[in-house]
């Protein structure tokens, strides 16, 4: 039998990246996966615009650590708006895919970072992200 997963799932799966709590992040995003229940945390730290760092913790399968893994190392250096284009097909891609069985998986590390960036315009602006709200019932991938 095929491996379902990627070696690059694999990797970022057995070492996963940017893991953890942080100190006095600028916002965090928390977000339950409505189609398995598991559950994310993102947190990220934003100056002059840019995301200087970002971490994740998960009680979420394999796919999801993959995936928040990934998107916390892409989105890292990059403008919000450069990284809000990013979804979360394109993170499954650079992980070379992902089973069609968990693409829900990968839309925990979305909603997080979305999350987390509704958070820091809250506190910045006192308006969230325009648009924005966690998928909660209804999902189509
Ligand atoms: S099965 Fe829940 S996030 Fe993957």
């Amino acid at each position: 039998m095929a491996a379902p997963y990627s070696k690059k799932v694999m990797d970022h799966f057995m070492h996963p990246r940017n893991v953890g709590e942080m100190e006095n992040p600028d916002g965090i995003g928390k977000v339950g996966n409505p189609v398995c229940g598991d559950i994310m945390e993102m947190y990220i730290k934003v100056k002059d615009n840019v995301i200087v760092d970002a971490k994740f913790k998960t009680f979420g399968c394999g796919a999801a650590i993959a995936t928040s893994s990934m998107a916390t190392e892409l989105i890292k250096g990059k403008t919000i708006e450069e990284a809000l284009k990013l979804t979360n097909k394109a993170v499954a891609e650079a992980l070379d895919g992902l089973p069609p069985v968990k693409m829900h998986c990968s839309v925990l590390a979305e909603d997080a970072f979305k999350g987390a960036v509704d958070d820091y315009l809250k506190k910045k602006t006192g308006v969230g992200l325009q648009g924005w709200r966690p998928h909660e019932e209804d999902h189509e991938h």
